[in-house]
């Protein structure tokens, strides 16, 4: 077939197949690359915030300016990494410190960045006090109750009005091979901290305390391993979320969202962005929000990868960019999906280089969409495409949440 088309200076002529013709969008010759616009400015286009966990002290290091610089120009809303955590805020019992995060908010509004509050309610990164006081007896469980209540009321009362939303919970649910392959609410001795201190209501009466503090912010449950549906039975965590999420609401407990974290390693099977969009668009059934709030996405550090061999590089990073770009278009194929956040977004500072995720500290690592040299790696260009190419009708604007009363 003899394909006749006759450019046009300045516009696009219509382009004739048989009797079909085909008119392309004039943007198509005239927009810039993908590539040389903002992952903040591309997602606007969705009325979607893309996002980044930020460690505070990085914003002043003068070795690497960069840091700042991405983390001020690419992104429309910031998580901080660790300065909102209950161990930062009170160190010691009854004295706040505030500086480090009231850093981070002000950064925040200097770029005009929303803010995802992290974290209320966790197991780790406790404050020693209190994990030392409960193992010592000298802390009782009513005593708990109390300081669970004072610290959720006192820090959402401090940052009130700032934040956009809050992971109220984290991470309260277990996974599969901890517990026989029957999900429950963690309770074991080293992550039941809050079940097995305060009780299990405390998922529920932490968002009670979280609301009265603040009106107007979302409040989040947040988990990983929920990225998509399994069997739907009970060794199903996303599953287990959905249910628990479910009764939370037919009893009035004020959530808005459930916030997917997306930490994957290339190491596992994981799922496609059809299967990730039907996990987003079921939570949402369920009258939630939903976020991506954490994704990375880890290489298992080979020999060949650690010594830079290209055709490792090249098929980690292509593996990688695919997994990155599947949690993005699960997001963007859901309207209820208000934010996609990346847990840091270089591989020279992110967590993954030192934590031990399965393979010993480090092991698995590279996670991040710019490499340590603050190159953007071909999953950064993968976002950005995404974000370019898609439109309706699989891919509409964000539909609000309001804050449940
Ligand atoms: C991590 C931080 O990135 C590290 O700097 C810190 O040492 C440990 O916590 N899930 C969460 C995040 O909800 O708070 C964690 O952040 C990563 C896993």
């Amino acid at each position: 077939m003899k394909l006749r088309r006759s450019i046009v200076i300045g516009a696009v002529a219509a382009a004739t197949v048989g009797a079909l013709t085909i008119a392309p969008a004039v943007a198509s010759l005239t927009a810039p690359s993908p590539a040389d616009q903002t992952l903040r400015d591309l997602g606007r286009r969705h009325g979607l915030a893309i996002g980044t966990a930020i460690n505070v002290d990085l914003l002043n290091d003068t070795t690497q300016p960069q840091y700042k610089q991405i983390a001020s120009t690419q992104f429309s809303t910031v998580s901080p990494e660790n300065v909102m955590k209950w161990e930062s805020v009170e160190p010691t019992q009854g004295t706040y410190d505030w500086s480090k995060a009231d850093a981070f908010v002000k950064f925040a509004q200097q770029n005009h960045q929303l803010i995802r509050g992290h974290v209320l309610v966790w197991h780790n990164q406790l404050p020693k006090w209190l994990t030392d006081g409960v193992t010592a007896g000298t802390i009782t469980k009513t005593q708990v109750r109390a300081l669970l209540k004072k610290h959720i009321t006192d820090e959402v009362a401090h940052f009130k009005g700032k934040i956009w939303q809050w992971d109220v919970v984290n991470e309260a649910v277990s996974d599969p091979w901890e517990t026989n392959n029957v999900i429950k609410l963690r309770d074991d001795a080293s992550k039941g901290f809050w079940y097995n201190n305060y009780g299990p209501d405390y998922i529920s009466d932490a968002f009670k305390f979280a609301r009265a503090a603040d009106p107007h912010a979302l409040l989040f449950y947040n988990d990983y391993n929920i990225d998509a549906f399994g069997s739907q039975g009970a060794d199903d965590k996303a599953q287990f979320v959905y249910n628990m999420v479910k009764d939370l609401k037919s009893k009035g407990v004020p959530i808005d969202g459930i916030g997917s974290q997306g930490h994957l390693s290339t190491r596992y099977g994981n799922f496609d962005s059809i299967q990730i969009a039907n996990a987003q668009n079921k939570f949402a059934s369920l009258g939630v929000a939903t976020a991506i709030t954490e994704a990375d996405v880890r290489s298992l550090m080979t020999d060949a990868l650690k010594a830079g061999d290209s055709n490792a590089v090249n098929e980690a990073f292509q593996a990688q960019a695919e997994n990155y770009s599947n949690l993005m278009q699960g997001c963007l194929a859901a309207p209820h999906c208000l934010s996609f956040t990346v847990w840091g977004f270089d591989d020279k500072n992110n967590w993954t280089t030192t934590t031990d995720l399965g393979s010993g500290p480090g092991g698995e690592a590279l996670a991040a969409i710019y490499d340590a040299n603050y190159q953007p790696k071909r999953a950064l260009n993968a976002l950005k495409a995404d974000l370019a190419y898609t439109g309706e009708p699989y891919v509409r604007d964000r539909i609000p949440q309001h804050p449940s009363r």
